[in-house]
């Protein structure tokens, strides 16, 4: 939530406003209902601020363009504390004669008491936000001491909540000073210039050096260096690394949406995850997991943590874990398992699933895992952020930056890392199946080739999308790894095309939901491969029928090959027959497509959905 820049170069002409905006543009998909800059130039500082889209404040500023400047800030904003209007965009003011600018992303848990405070003080502010009050404090203790790095350690001291803070003052140009509790914030390394972010993505333009802060460090740039300290004042470093994917991977390059991008990306994001995780003569090594294997075949319970899509490859984590290993899985959303009061202790492994690295929730419940003494591992897409960073190991995928607001590719990564952790845990503790573990990994490789196949058949998908634009409701089917993939396929149509929709195991339908059933209601029904075991490719069948016998227009995921399903559907949509357990990696495909394509005909904007944003990071 919200996107965060800092820029400080040795030129005073537009090249801080330029990087800012390109770094916000890059950063828009964390948050896009106001946007903002300010530069310190030769006048003092300036801003500029407008509601909606970047492009409004593009607008504005071509309207009424600011003064050169080499040091800037600039804020996507995901509205928390006020509406998102003119008023509330970051940055705010603070200081004698407003002489600072702040943006914040985060939540100042208690902004109304300081509020009242400075009230007393005789402080008018100009914004509903929490953010104001940031300003305002930060402000009055640079008048105070002059000197902005002092004057962020002393109001952090005070702040509670999550924040990431930016703050530029006009009395110290070519600085600028950020500092980080509970949400993210990276340093970029240039020659002669140093930037700050939200992520990489925001100079990634400019340098691949990137310093991971850790948490509860002020950073200082200025163009010839960075320095850190603690929220206590002492020294402190934060850990460089090299960014190892370029500008273009965090561009469309060619496709009309990110999204339709991701989605293509599909099976490189499957195949890069694969990498590098066997030897030569095919066990597996998981050498980035540092966590000592003695103490992972301890584990006699694994709990994932995850919120939205990265919850329902845990669930597809629960299947194949179980399976492989013979270990309980149980899957909590991430913001209830603190309050669910969870059974785990130090043998049970809390798995967290995260794209971002940084959503709230799921950093709550891992540290709450910690606290209870749960080993913890992190299955993430984004290095150097938070989640990895607090967890005891993490299992990295490898979907390259995901810019558009609905996941995709890190969905199948998440999936295929939640497959290759099963199958090391299965190696590992001799489990049953720990000898499948070697051919499983092959049928593995396979799926990035089936992904790719099954892509370049989407024609009917995408028809099917644009002549059930109207539709007003539509539901989802699945049983055994096809529930989550039913779920996914809902959720993709919720947040992409504002439309109704609902996903439920199959078996569950004549518990209650057949009642939704009227004459041409549209159902997806993810059916699983004929070879699954218990008869249950008979049962999905049988559950078509059902519905089909009530008026439900049928829309079938089948393997190729199975022709049990031709009587009784309306359309069907062939993926490559693969084993049972891989499946959600080829049958969430078309619904992502079909979610992608109907929003389109709906002239809806794929990548930024309303109300949303990338990373929540905010609970
Ligand atoms: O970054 P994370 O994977 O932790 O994000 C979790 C969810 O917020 C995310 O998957 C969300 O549900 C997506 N918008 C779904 O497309």
């Amino acid at each position: 939530m919200c996107g965060i820049v800092g820029y400080v170069g040795r030129s005073m002409d537009d090249t801080a406003l330029d990087v800012v905006m390109e770094g916000l543009a890059r950063l828009e998909y964390r948050g896009y209902d106001s946007a903002g800059v300010a530069l310190v130039t030769e006048d003092g500082v300036e801003t500029a601020k407008r509601a909606g889209k970047l492009e409004n404040l593009r607008s504005e500023l071509s309207a009424h363009p600011l003064a050169v400047a080499r040091t800037g800030i600039g804020h996507t904003r995901w509205a928390t504390h006020g509406g998102p209007t003119d008023g509330n965009a970051h940055p705010h003011r603070g200081g004698e004669g407003g002489r600072l600018a702040l943006i914040h992303n985060g939540i100042i848990e208690n902004f109304h008491a300081l509020k009242k405070e400075l009230e007393a003080a005789g402080a008018e502010f100009e914004s509903e936000t929490d953010t104001e009050v940031a300003a305002q404090l930060v402000g009055r203790e640079y008048d105070r001491l002059g000197d902005l790095t002092e004057a962020m350690r002393v109001v952090v001291g005070r702040l509670e909540g999550a924040f990431t803070l930016l703050a530029v003052h006009a009395d110290s140009p070519g600085v600028v000073v950020g500092a980080r509790r509970n949400s993210p914030l990276v340093v970029g390394l240039g020659d002669g210039e140093n930037f700050l972010g939200s992520d990489v993505a925001a100079f990634i333009g400019h340098t691949r050096h990137a310093v991971e802060l850790g948490q509860d460090q002020i950073v200082t740039i200025t163009p010839d260096g960075h320095t850190v300290i603690g929220f206590d004042g002492s020294p402190a470093q934060g850990k460089g690394y090299e960014v190892t994917w370029d500008a273009s991977a965090a561009e469309k390059g060619g496709y009309d949406t990110f999204m339709e991008k991701e989605i293509h990306e599909q099976p490189h994001a499957v195949g890069d995850t694969l990498l590098g995780r066997t030897k030569d003569d095919g066990e597996l090594v998981l050498d980035e997991l540092r966590i000592s294997e003695d103490r992972l075949r301890q584990v006699d319970r694994i709990t994932v943590v995850a919120c939205g899509t990265a919850a329902y490859a845990g669930m597809v984590a629960k299947y194949a874990i179980e399976h492989w290993t013979r270990i309980p899985v149980e899957v909590s959303l991430a913001h209830e398992f603190r309050y669910c009061d969870p059974i785990v202790d130090d043998r049970t492994l809390v798995v967290s699933i995260s794209q971002s690295g940084e959503t709230m929730d799921t950093l709550m419940a891992v540290k709450h895992a910690t606290e209870l003494g749960a080993l913890t591992l992190s299955i993430c897409n984004t290095h150097g952020s938070t989640i990895p960073r607090e967890s005891d190991a993490v299992l990295y995928t490898h979907a390259g930056p995901e810019i558009a607001v609905a996941s995709t590719k890190a969905f199948l990564a998440q999936i295929t890392a939640c497959y290759v952790l099963g199958l090391y845990l299965a190696q590992l503790r001799g489990e049953t199946y720990a000898d499948d573990a070697k051919a499983v990994m092959n049928e593995l490789r396979e799926m990035p080739d089936k992904v790719e196949d099954l892509l370049g058949r989407m024609g009917r998908v995408i028809e099917m999308a644009e002549f059930m634009a109207d539709s007003r409701a539509v539901l989802f089917l699945g049983r055994h790894v096809g529930f989550p993939v039913a779920m996914e396929g809902a959720l993709k149509l919720k947040e992409l095309a504002y439309i109704h929709a609902e996903g439920f195991a199959a078996g569950e339908l004549k518990h209650g939901p057949i009642a939704l059933i009227e004459p041409g209601q549209p159902v997806f029904v993810v059916v699983p491969s004929p070879d699954t075991p218990h008869e249950l490719h008979k049962k999905v069948v049988s559950n078509i029928q059902e519905i089909r016998a009530r008026g439900a227009r049928t829309i079938v995921i089948a393997h190729d090959g199975d022709d049990d399903v031709l009587p009784f559907a309306s359309e069907v949509i062939r993926i490559p027959q693969c084993p049972p357990m891989l499946a959600p990696l080829l049958a969430v495909v078309p619904l992502q497509v079909f979610a992608l394509h109907l929003a389109t005909a709906k002239g809806l904007d794929v990548d930024q959905p309303r109300n949303l944003a990338k990373s929540v990071t905010v609970e």
